[in-house]
């Protein structure tokens, strides 16, 4: 039989399955403990504690429990630095948030190899999403830092001091460029805190900061849990930026009421996402998918909230469990995975309580048939509808991949009930109607407000949110002035 003769005896398939594509960990080296990086050494601490892969519980590495004392001195270490560092000119700065920049794209694959294990994301997400925007934000910031008197005319912006920097586990190395970029470009120095079950990169990008050549005590990293975080707020610095739980927001903003530290707060959300019935409804599905399974749900502008009009609530939801079926869930390092694993087993326990709760309350829930791993910690993507406005899986954020399905029939019933919540951090509109689009959005008390598209970042764009969900911006020229002081 010639070669021709033997393909066309093959029958088309007529299902499709993914073979594995794993991602080699190959290029990760690990240390088996890590210190404390300050001043540009590493400083070993009493105690430590373990870091683990969310994917099977295996463990990392062993990373430092800072103290209250180790605080203070790192903070000091970068009130020394800060003398020189400010002074530079901001052309110097630029220099260095360029050469961060390159390093990350350079070592982007072995940053998403480890973002992927250390916090549990799909290596496809950390790939194309956390790494690309982490250095979108040092190159976007870099181009701000000697600008900085164009950028705030005749008000002489000039540097605060040392920024005390606290971050969540869902981003951990974005949440990081989010925080450090506008603090270098403009011209203070830094301590920061990664959260405790995601320290990894933030570790990682200590090698990053030596490759840079960045003077010592410009940047420090201390790790720990949230005591370390509540001795950062305490510590001798001149401002908090803060992203996390709004409860450990509101217990910051409490310790810093009186005193001369400045603060921004990045909270919780729960966001609406809202369909109109002349929505394109297949590209609407994907942007609901995308709103709420993208990072399992851990993001707080998700869609968590669905509102949907009356009229297609059934053909829509009948559209959005048929995509459902089609999500891949399971290894996050393999590259065909939508859904990875659920960062921590304290996560999967609020969701599993939440969703729980939702069925006692009478919801009805639709999860599509998957195969979760048996280690690690896993949630099958979830959808709640009948569900009323009360019930906790409306109100609360669940922080993981579990959509609640609401329905309006009238423009104003859709603002009413999507601005129903305590917090107020992003929508989403889908419609036909540009003007409907404007109508909304001038009604959402939302900071950011999708159309016809979802969970889009970019570093020129400013986010942040209205009530519970916190204040301050970061990203675009709103990011740089909560480091700047003015005459
Ligand atoms: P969390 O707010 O406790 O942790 C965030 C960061 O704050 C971590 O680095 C932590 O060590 C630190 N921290 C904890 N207590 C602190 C304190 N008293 N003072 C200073 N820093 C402190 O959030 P957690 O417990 O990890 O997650 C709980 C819930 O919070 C999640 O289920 C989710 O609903 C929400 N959350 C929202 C995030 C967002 O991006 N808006 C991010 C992470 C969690
Ligand atoms: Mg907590």
């Amino acid at each position: 039989m010639t070669d021709v003769e033997k393909k066309s005896s093959h029958p088309v398939p007529t299902s499709w399955t993914y073979a594995p594509a794993p991602e080699s960990t190959e290029i990760v080296q690990l240390r088996e403990r890590y210190g404390l990086f300050v001043g540009g050494k590493w400083l070993d601490t009493k105690d430590h504690f373990a870091t683990i892969s969310p994917r099977d519980e295996s463990p990392l590495a062993q990373v430092a429990q800072a103290t209250e004392a180790d605080v203070v001195n790192a903070v000091g270490v970068a009130r020394d630095a800060f003398g020189a560092w400010s002074k530079l000119p901001g052309s110097e700065h630029a220099k260095y948030l360029f050469r961060i920049a390159r390093i990350l794209q350079e070592r982007s694959r072995e940053f998403a190899v480890l973002e992927s294990l250390n916090g549990g994301k799909p290596i496809k997400e950390s790939r194309d999403v956390d790494l690309p925007l982490a250095a979108a934000h040092f190159f976007y910031y870099a181009g701000w830092a000697d600008k900085l008197e164009y950028a705030f005319p005749n008000r002489s912006p000039r540097p605060l001091g040392v920024a005390g920097q606290i971050i969540p586990w869902n981003f951990p190395l974005l949440m990081l460029a989010w925080k450090i970029a506008p603090a270098l470009a403009g011209g203070n120095t830094v301590v920061l805190k990664p959260a405790e079950t995601t320290p990894l990169t933030a570790l990682l990008f200590c090698d990053v900061l030596r490759q840079a050549e960045l003077p010592p005590g410009v940047v420090n990293i201390v790790t720990g849990d949230g005591s370390t975080g509540a001795a950062l707020v305490d510590a001798d610095v001149d401002k908090i930026a803060f992203t996390g739980s709004t409860e450990v927001g509101k217990a910051i903003q409490r310790r810093l009421a009186g005193t001369d530290k400045k603060l921004t707060l990045e909270l919780g959300g729960k966001a609406a996402n809202i369909i109109f019935d002349d929505a394109a409804l297949d590209q609407a599905v994907e942007g609901i998918v995308n709103g709420i399974y993208f990072n399992q749900g851990h993001v707080c502008c998700a869609g968590s909230r669905l509102f949907v009009q009356e009229s297609i609530a059934e053909p829509l939801i009948e559209k959005l469990k048929k995509r459902m079926a089609t999500l891949r869930v399971g290894d996050p390092l393999d590259k065909n995975t939508d859904v990875g694993a659920i960062n921590s087993k304290m996560q999967l326990e609020k969701i599993q309580e939440l969703v729980q709760a939702g069925r006692d309350e009478g919801a009805e829930i639709y999860q599509p048939p998957c195969h979760l791993p048996e280690k690690g910690y896993w949630f099958a993507p979830t959808v709640f509808t009948n569900v009323a406005q009360s019930y906790r899986i409306a109100q609360e954020e669940i922080f993981g991949p579990v959509l609640s399905v609401l329905t309006f029939r009238t423009p104003d019933e859709a603002v009413e009930k999507a601005n129903n919540t305590p917090y107020g951090l992003s929508a989403g509109v889908w419609t036909e109607k540009g003007s409907r689009i404007l109508w909304m959005a001038e009604r959402l008390r939302a900071g950011v407000v999708w159309a016809n598209t979802y969970n889009r970042f970019d570093p020129t764009s400013p986010f942040g949110g209205y009530k519970e969900s916190g204040f301050g911006r970061e990203g675009g020229r709103h990011g740089v002035e909560p480091y700047l002081a003015f005459e």
